[in-house]
């Protein structure tokens, strides 16, 4: 048996460069995080009371908002409101697909007012607002891809809200059930690297075990190839990430991610963001993209 020299073969192995991946340009909206705070609790992450230094807190997320310019991406700022300290999480505003945005109906009575505050700015964009029925929290719970969304269920956002979203939207949605409440929001245990809009195929991060039997076998059927992130990144929200098909936004903490992405053709982009992760929240919670 020779087992113990395969490790140092594979190292020694010249590194096969990962395939050409293009970064295609992006519309994205952002939130200050102005009265940003943590005076409840709705997700395992939140410890209400504790210190929130408000200027480290601002200048993380100008970072993250200069970060997408200077990768020449354009950021529309919505408003931030006095007693909404979570709305520095754009991303659960709405679901913008072309000119038509699916709104937000917020599971916890804390965050029902953001919602109408999205929709009033969304409008004022020139995009169709189409108020929705049933309880679902934008793209914290939504992910597009260029032939389907996939939709996140079990902790927020709920199945009749992936009816009515494919309904308005006109696209498949492919449901998917969330098991862990540390990753309460799919935008948490899956990132979408590539959303197969151009000419790579879609290509997908993701934390199996936040996953259901039934969604992980979902997940497996559908990207057989997908990046599978260790517990420690996804603990870290190294799955709450934003690409552009080529540049990947990360957490900076998020170390063996980082380094599976440059293996797989991408070039990550690491930013701190952890103040905000006293809210249970990292880059893409910030970030609402409206999908051309
Ligand atoms: N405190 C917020 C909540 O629990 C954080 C939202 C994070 N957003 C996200 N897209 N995952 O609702």
């Amino acid at each position: 048996m020779t087992v113990l020299d395969t490790r140092a073969h594979v190292a020694a192995r010249p590194q096969e460069p990962g395939p050409a991946r293009h970064p295609r340009t992006r519309t994205y909206g952002m939130c200050p995080p102005e009265h940003f705070d943590v005076t409840y609790a709705i997700n395992p992450w939140m410890r209400p009371g504790v210190d929130v230094d408000l200027d480290r807190a601002m200048t993380q997320w100008q970072v993250l908002r200069e970060t997408y310019r200077s990768l020449g991406h354009r950021v529309e700022e919505l408003p931030a409101q006095p007693g909404q300290p979570d709305m520095v999480f754009a991303a659960n505003g709405a679901l913008v697909v072309r000119d038509r945005a699916y709104g937000a109906r917020f599971r916890h009575p804390e965050r029902h007012a953001e919602a109408a505050a999205h929709a009033t700015w969304l409008e004022t964009l020139g995009l169709d607002v189409v108020e929705p029925q049933h309880v679902n929290e934008g793209e914290g719970d939504f992910l597009t891809l260029g032939s389907m969304i996939l939709g996140g269920t079990g902790f927020r956002t709920t199945l009749d809200a992936h009816v009515e979203a494919a309904q308005l939207l006109d696209r498949p949605v492919v449901s998917l059930e969330l098991v862990d409440p540390r990753f309460y929001h799919l935008d948490v245990a899956l990132g979408v690297l590539d959303d197969g809009n151009g000419e790579a195929p879609a290509d997908i991060a993701y934390l199996p075990q936040a996953f259901s039997r039934h969604s992980q076998r979902t997940l497996a059927e559908l990207f057989p190839d997908a990046l599978r992130c260790t517990m420690d990144d996804a603990l870290a929200f190294g799955l709450n990430l934003v690409s552009d098909g080529q540049r990947v936004v990360l957490p900076t903490a998020a170390r063996d991610l980082t380094a599976a992405l440059e293996g797989r053709g991408y070039t990550p982009v690491p930013v701190d963001l952890s103040e905000l992760l006293k809210g249970g929240g990292s880059i893409k919670c910030c970030t609402m993209e409206m999908h051309a």
